[in-house]
């Protein structure tokens, strides 16, 4: 096993068993991955979380080579669904999780509420816990439910959203581009105004809840894209995933890597949370953190998986499209009712 060093933490000699390392949840013989977390630091296999570990696109890789320093790691977490069917302890131990992974920043791609803003305060509380500076958007469901609330929620925890704009951060002496669409699922993307004047001389990642959002955000510049929305079809046992979000539902990207990370990539996050049922069985359905270490060249970690070919997906229909923008305006008047109700 490896000696290594990420940020400044001292990894550990041993087999992945004395340690109990991330890669433990991983499926067959692979080197060990430990990052220098203790046993009390790694995900706890009561509450079923994965931690999974890639090098980010070469263009990063690039830069670091030319300019030097660590990598910059990055921390994704998505559809966190605060709400009765995702327990607070599993939200903490998502945060603690990205948390030991010492991230440079943390990114959040949307659905942070269920069916209502009734969880905001634990959204506030689990949140303001992250150590690294926080960037997000939005996701359907935040959408359907209050989207200027959750915004609300987001800024008390001191999480940015990039609602259709893009950013310049400067980490660890390097600059990249950091984009944020908006929901496309309730028809609020816009790519062109999220991605205007965009310095494509430095390297971009991106931030959009729906997956196939990618392509288009690879044709305006980003190399990397991290996304969520399918929860990986939490049921993965025999390929199920793939035949509920991807031939039912329509996703072309359906959980974790797709594209090419020589020119452009896209991440599908697992996902903390849930909408509608808590179930999730096999290995590539467990609760999910990700961690990228932008500046490590493809191909020279260990992974759980590389880049997958596509899925045929089907795009949504106009009909499709409009009935789930309706939603939004529905659920809004309903709201406006109720509220009233208990205004009179
Ligand atoms: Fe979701």
């Amino acid at each position: 096993m490896l000696l290594l060093c990420v940020g400044g933490r001292r990894l550990t000699r041993g087999p992945c068993a004395a340690v109990q390392c991330p890669c433990s949840t991983l499926p067959g013989p692979r080197p060990c991955l430990a990052w220098g977390m203790s046993p009390h630091e790694s995900p706890s296999p009561k509450l079923g979380f994965a931690l999974r570990r890639f090098a980010g696109p070469a263009r990063f890789a690039e830069q670091r080579e030319a300019l030097g320093g660590s990598p910059i790691r990055i921390a994704h977490l998505t559809d966190q669904h605060f709400g009765r069917v995702t327990s607070q302890k599993v939200q903490l131990e998502a945060i603690r999780l990205a948390n030991a992974c010492a991230p440079d920043i943390v990114c959040l791609t949307g659905d942070f509420v269920a069916h209502s803003c009734g969880h905001l305060d634990a959204l506030i509380e689990a949140l303001s816990r992250l150590d690294a500076p926080a960037y997000a958007v939005l996701g359907n469901h935040d959408h359907w439910n209050g989207a200027s609330e959750v915004r609300a929620a987001l800024a008390r925890a001191g999480v940015e959203v990039l609602d259709n704009v893009h950013t310049q951060l400067t980490l660890k002496g390097r600059r990249l581009n950091l984009a944020g669409v908006d929901d496309s699922y309730t028809g609020f993307a816009d790519f062109d105004r999220a991605m205007r004047g965009l310095d494509t001389r430095i390297p971009t990642l991106a931030l959009a809840h729906v997956p196939e959002d990618a392509d288009r955000l690879w044709a305006r510049g980003a190399e990397f894209v991290l996304s969520g929305h399918t929860h990986a079809g939490q049921l993965t046992v025999a390929r199920l995933h793939e035949l509920s979000v991807g031939k039912v539902a329509g996703h072309r990207y359906v959980h974790g890597l797709y594209g090419d990370r020589k020119t452009a990539a896209v991440y599908v996050g697992a996902g903390v949370g849930a909408s509608v049922f808590p179930l999730r069985a096999g290995e590539r359905g467990k609760r999910e953190v990700a961690v990228f270490d932008l500046g490590i060249r493809p191909g020279t970690l260990a992974e759980h998986h590389q880049e997958q070919p596509p899925l045929k997906g089907r795009p949504p229909s106009a009909k499709t499209k409009a009935k789930r923008r309706a939603r939004v305006h529905k659920n809004a008047a309903k709201r406006a009712r109720r509220a009233q109700a208990r205004d009179d």
